[in-house]
Formats: structure tokens, sequence, C-alpha cells
């Protein structure tokens, strides 16, 4: 099938809180970049074109500044990128955003996770996203080993989500600790951690007790690895190139593909600005690695 026409569906799907979402996904933070929005615009749309039905974001997705720090001309949110490409929203699609972060053009990007900060926060995505409700909100920390409890702040999300605002919670950045402080305050949908291949740290352990839990992984950075925010990853390993060549795909497509092979709770949210990486990354979703294969990339 020609890589355009292979759609989110050839990844599978999985059940996060009562939602179907197809584990083929899409990241949101890289369709500020442009100055254009509408090439966003059109991005978001190709991907709910094909079949994508899992969105992450975070209202401190904004450039010029933001996260990444680049960017000229009038600042662009990918949550209202987001509003201005699928409003009114297709009933299968879910949205998922993180707190824990306020974003200031004076000030820049800071930890903000007081209780206050954290409400502040929702009533922001939601505006930004025009929603009355949001489907999944994940806690982004900042881990300080022995001082860095979720518990305040996941317990002020679980009661937003007993009023009705948020309808389910995940963390990010966590260990397991994290997760079992949280867990024992809500149930928890989701843990978004950074991880590739060629950048596991210490995450297989946590990776494989979320999936015993029912509970999703969703790597950020699977392009990226090392590099993180300053963009996909420019070195392969030998096995990537390798395996790439014997499926005539990228080794970008290898890297995500590699990430879905973690096991069927793992969800995959690429980002991109461009249509193009867009469709291979869709169409990553489709390839199917060898056991021979994922050893060699182990
Ligand atoms: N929870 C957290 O703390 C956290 C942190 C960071 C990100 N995230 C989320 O995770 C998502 C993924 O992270 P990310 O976007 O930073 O990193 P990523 O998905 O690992 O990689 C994105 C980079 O790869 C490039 N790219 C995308 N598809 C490609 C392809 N097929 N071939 C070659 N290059 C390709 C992109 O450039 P182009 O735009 O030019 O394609 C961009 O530079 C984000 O969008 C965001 O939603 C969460």
């Amino acid at each position: 099938m020609p890589t355009e026409e292979i759609t989110a569906a050839a990844a599978g799907s999985w059940t996060l809180g009562d939602r179907v979402v197809r584990r083929m996904g899409f990241g949101s933070m890289r369709t500020t970049v442009d100055p254009d929005p509408d090439r966003a615009v059109r991005v978001l749309r190709r991907a709910v074109e094909l079949g994508v039905n899992h969105i992450d974001t975070a209202a401190f997705y904004v450039s010029p500044g933001g996260t990444l720090n680049v960017g000229t001309g009038p600042a662009r949110y990918a949550t209202e990128l987001i509003r201005a490409a699928l409003a009114p929203y297709p009933e299968d699609l879910v949205i998922t955003t993180k707190v824990g972060f306020g974003y200031d053009p004076t000030t820049g990007l800071r930890e903000e996770a007081t209780p206050a900060q954290l409400r502040a926060q929702i009533e922001e995505n939601l505006r930004r996203l025009g929603r009355d409700h949001l489907d999944v909100v994940n806690l982004r920390i900042v881990k300080r080993p022995g001082r860095d409890s979720v518990a305040e702040s996941f317990g002020a999300l679980a009661e937003l989500r007993d009023a009705g605002l948020i309808r389910h919670l995940g963390l990010s950045n966590v260990r397991l600790d994290h997760l079992d402080e949280a867990q024992a305050i809500a149930p928890v949908v989701c843990v978004q951690n950074s991880y590739a291949v060629d950048n596991r740290g210490d995450q297989d352990a946590l990776l494989r007790e979320c999936g015993a839990r029912g509970v999703a992984y969703v790597p950020f950075f699977a392009l990226a690895g090392v590099r993180r925010e300053a963009g996909a990853a420019a070195e392969h390993t030998a096995a990537v190139h390798e395996i790439a060549r014997a499926h005539g795909a990228t080794p970008h497509q290898v890297r995500l593909a590699w990430t879905l092979h973690q096991g069927p709770h793992v969800l995959a949210i690429p980002g991109t600005g461009d249509e193009a990486h867009l469709i291979q990354n869709i169409a990553a979703g489709a390839l199917r690695l060898s056991a021979e294969e994922l050893a060699a990339l182990d």
C-alpha cells in the first residue's frame, strides 16, 4: 500500500480510561514552529483524516518562546491551532494536555504546581481549546529525589476530575513511586516519559509495570532521543539503518515502530509540523519487526 494511504489504524488501538484511541497519535508541540499557522492547521487536519484520534498538547506549547524557544512573529499556541483545525471536534478525538508549568512571555516557562496554579492552567487549556472539559490531563512534574511527592498536585487534579472538568488523569516525567502515590489517590490512565531506542534510560521496568497495571505508557522524544527539543536524531545505530533498509523504511520510522513493539499499551505521539513527516510517521505503525530485528535493536 502506498505510504500516504496507510492510516493510524495500522498501529492498533488502546483503551485510555473509557476512550478507545489509535496507538499512533500525534504530538502537537512542533506545530507552533512555522510562523504560518495554515501549515499547522493542514498537518493537524491531515492527521485526523489519516485516523489519528489521540493528540498530545499543552497550553505552554507556544512559539515564539515556549518549550522550544524558537520562532518569530505573533504568538502561536498549539492548543489554539488544534481548535482552529479541528473544532467542532470529532466525537472520537481524545486531546491529552499537561499541566504543572506556566508560561508567560516575560518570565518564560516555569514550574507552577500549586492547586491554584493547576486550576488556572486547566482553565487556560479549556479556554484555548474551546472545550468544557479536558479528556486527559497529565501532571508533568520536575523530579527532585526525596522531595518530590505528587500527592498535593495530583490530589488537586483529582478534585477537578470529580468536579467534571477533567475525564482522566495521567503523569509525566515520573518514577514508579510517583505512580504508586498517584494511584492511591485516583485512577491513572497514562504515564508520559522520555524514551527512545537509543535513550532508554531506566524506563524499561516502569514501561513493563505500566503494562501490568493497564496504564498506557506514552514515550516522548521517540524520534529526537537525546537531542530532545533540538529535534530529530541525526544519527542512528547500525541496526536501525540495516532494518530500515530491509523494510524500505526510514530510520525514523524504525524508531517509531520499535516503540510500538514494546507493548500493546505503548502509544506513539511523534511530533511534527511537516505533512510529509506526518505521513511517514503514521505509516510506521504498519511496520512489523521480527523477533530477530527487535533483538538486534535491543
Ligand atoms: N511530557 C513532556 O515533558 C513532553 C516533552 C516533550 C514533548 N512532549 C510531547 O511529545 C511529543 C513528541 O515530542 P517531540 O515532538 O519533541 O519529539 P519527537 O517526536 O521525538 O521528534 C520530533 C522531531 O523529529 C522531527 N520529525 C518528525 N517526524 C519525522 C520524520 N518522519 N523524519 C524525520 N524527522 C522527523 C521533527 O521535525 P519536523 O517538525 O520538521 O518534522 C522534530 O524535529 C511532542 O510533540 C509533545 O506533544 C512531551
